[in-house]
């Protein structure tokens, strides 16, 4: 066993599915707790739970991730998203663990109109985005064993766009589906499988991993048209829609710095949508 590994947020999309795929590998021994068992703002029990059990793994899977709410919400986001992040870099760096943890496109504004390279400068348009930057400027800080994986439209678990959309559908026979935004779906299965070739590579450091980009409009036809739905599809634009946190408009991030490091791609958003429907025992 080379890897004694913390995992936090086990019931969320992406912590569900590192705990069944971890598991699957011997190197990994995973101890995963959800927020209620550990509360990554509890410093006091991060400290002590990660001291006590030798980790020299943290994978952070939790997030204050309600991007509407999270304007009302201010505080709570980055309770979570910030210190209960710093939280667990200053006890990654005491223990001399490595700390994995997630990040998103919405750090940045969607004016680039260019994929996103990792380099280039935030800026978040919203609350959540906000809380989500400075969650990774604390780990920078603070340690230097980190992987920080951005990733955007994670889908895998039972509340996504694919699985929002499917039960949309099945009551409506229009769906308005907003036409100007554009970014990279990330199949759960795809990048918990991506970062076990991050670690083996000893990779530190920030880096973009997501499926293939596409629109939200044309993921939303392809998911339908699978499903056999027989409904009208309305596009509308992003402003129309009344949602009380911005989102950037263009949020392609780019994966090459991932894959030359691993020497590996993600499978394009069509694969991976067909393997989760499949899942879902949709198809
Ligand atoms: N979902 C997306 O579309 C998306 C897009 C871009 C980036 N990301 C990032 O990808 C990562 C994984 O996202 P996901 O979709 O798997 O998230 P998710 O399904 O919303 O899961 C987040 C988990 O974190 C837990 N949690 C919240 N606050 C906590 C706390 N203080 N202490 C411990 N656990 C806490 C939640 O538990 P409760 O539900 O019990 O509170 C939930 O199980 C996150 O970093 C997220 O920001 C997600």
């Amino acid at each position: 066993m080379k890897y004694k590994v913390l995992l936090l947020g086990k019931n969320g999309q992406l912590g569900f599915e590192f705990v069944n795929y971890l598991n699957l590998y011997h190197d990994f021994r995973v101890d995963a707790f959800d927020h209620e068992e550990l509360d990554i703002t509890d410093r006091e029990k991060i400290f002590v739970t990660i001291k006590e059990n030798a980790y020299n793994l943290i994978i952070n899977c939790t997030a204050y991730n309600a991007v509407d709410l999270a304007e009302d919400e201010n505080y709570l986001a980055n309770a979570v998203n910030f210190l209960g992040v710093r939280n667990l870099a200053e006890a990654a760096k005491i223990n001399s663990a490595k700390l994995i943890h997630f990040s998103t496109d919405y750090i940045f504004d969607g004016n680039k109109k260019k994929p996103y390279c990792e380099y280039d400068n935030p800026n978040p348009l919203s609350v959540y985005g906000m809380s989500k930057f400075y969650g990774e400027q604390a780990i920078k800080e603070v340690c230097k064993n980190y992987l920080i994986i951005r990733v955007s439209w994670v889908f895998g678990g039972k509340n996504n766009f694919v699985t929002k959309l499917i039960n949309w559908s099945k009551q409506n026979q229009k769906l308005e589906i907003i036409s100007d935004q554009i970014s990279s779906p990330t199949y759960t299965y795809d990048l918990v499988k991506a970062v076990p070739k991050m670690l083996y590579e000893n990779l530190t450091g920030t880096f973009h991993v997501t499926n293939t980009p596409v629109s939200k409009i044309e993921w939303a036809k392809y998911i339908l048209k699978k499903i056999n739905w027989s409904g009208e599809i309305h596009a509308v634009n992003m402003g129309s829609v009344k949602l009380k946190a911005p989102r950037p408009k263009y949020a392609v991030l780019d994966n090459s710095l991932f894959q030359y490091s691993v020497n590996w791609k993600m499978p394009n958003w069509q694969d991976a949508t067909d393997r989760f429907l499949k899942r879902i025992t949709i198809l």
